[in-house]
């Protein structure tokens, strides 16, 4: 019996890629081109793709959809943020569209903790200076950062992964405020203040970590307006999209002075980030690394050929968008 077809946007981990062909009759994509939209549909037309696995860098609108062939059944996507897929033009269409949440909430939780730590310790400052051989000994004044011990932690968007960067920050001795769509139960907010509103939760952030999916309420939150609330000298982390932040803002704020420092994992328009962000020592930057460890990006992998092996059996998928 011939295989289900399935087109694979972009290359995936080995064990990931090795599962899929195991089941199924795989289109890779070895050199990992990011392909344009008319590639896609003209290599799903060639093999009759029942499924098509994406990643953040491939967009899912209605005009790809429709030229896709009529065998396409499930767009899964290799990513727990789906920003880039239009959930109502699949559902208009018939075709499922899933996810991969869950199984990359600690590696990303443990990232927005990194980017945090590192923010607050000037890593980046201080790891240039080593490198560059400019390192002339230690003193009592050199390169001082500030403690996260002891300081309010403000987290916009309180879902599975601002609640694991809560856990971990209460280990460093944060105070934990957050600000999300509904308020949490007793057992999850575990101690941490609700805010009813953003700006409230600004008011009090000396670390504000982004951690809402980018939506038309989200793109542009923190704008100068906003900033301007933080604290004199907060610290800001991103692990959830570029474009909750307006770039320029930020900068700004993070010349002057007015924010003391920002560990960024995401950017709009990556990788083409804002210019402006590669001449600030006061900022430790990521290439979107958030889920990016062996373990989480297999399970991610697995998570999403789960997906498709379920939608291509007549079940429903463990992750479906609609
Ligand atoms: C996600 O899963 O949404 C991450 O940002 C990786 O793309």
């Amino acid at each position: 019996m011939t295989k289900p077809s399935v087109l694979l946007a972009r290359r995936l981990p080995p064990q990931v890629e090795a599962r899929a062909r195991a089941s199924y009759d795989i289109i890779d994509n070895p050199e990992d081109r990011i392909l344009a939209p008319a590639e896609l549909a003209e290599r799903a037309h060639a093999c009759q793709a029942a499924a098509l696995l994406v990643c953040t860098s491939e967009k899912v609108d209605a005009a790809l959809l429709d030229s896709m062939p009529a065998s396409l059944k499930v767009v899964a996507t290799f990513s727990v943020g789906y920003d880039h897929i239009d959930v109502a033009a699949c559902k208009a269409r018939g075709i499922v569209a899933t996810n991969t949440p869950d199984v990359l909430t600690d590696s990303t939780a443990d990232t927005a903790m990194l980017l945090l730590l590192a923010a607050a310790r000037r890593a980046y400052e201080g790891d240039s200076l080593v490198r560059a051989g400019g390192w002339k000994g230690w003193h009592t004044m050199m390169l001082l950062g500030v403690q996260p011990g002891g300081k309010r932690l403000g987290i916009y968007g309180m879902g599975r992964i601002g609640q694991a960067l809560a856990q971990r920050a209460r280990a460093f001795g944060m105070q934990i405020h957050y600000h999300n769509r509904s308020r949490l139960a007793p057992e999850q907010e575990a101690g941490a203040v609700y805010h009813d509103s953003p700006e409230s939760l600004l008011r009090v952030s000396d670390f504000l970590c982004l951690n809402a999916p980018s939506s038309p309420a989200t793109r542009g939150f923190l704008n100068a307006q906003r900033i301007e609330l933080l604290p004199e000298g907060a610290i800001v982390v991103n692990t959830a999209r570029g474009d909750l932040v307006v770039d320029e803002d930020l900068i700004a704020a993070l010349q002057s002075g007015r924010l003391r420092a920002a560990g960024l994992d995401v950017f709009t328009n990556e990788p083409n980030l804002h210019p402006g962000y590669a001449g600030l020592p006061n900022t430790f930057l990521l290439p979107h690394l958030g889920s990016a460890t062996i373990e989480t990006r297999n399970a991610m992998g697995f998570t999403a050929l789960d997906n498709i092996d379920a939608v291509l059996a007549g079940r429903s998928a463990p992750n479906a968008l609609w």
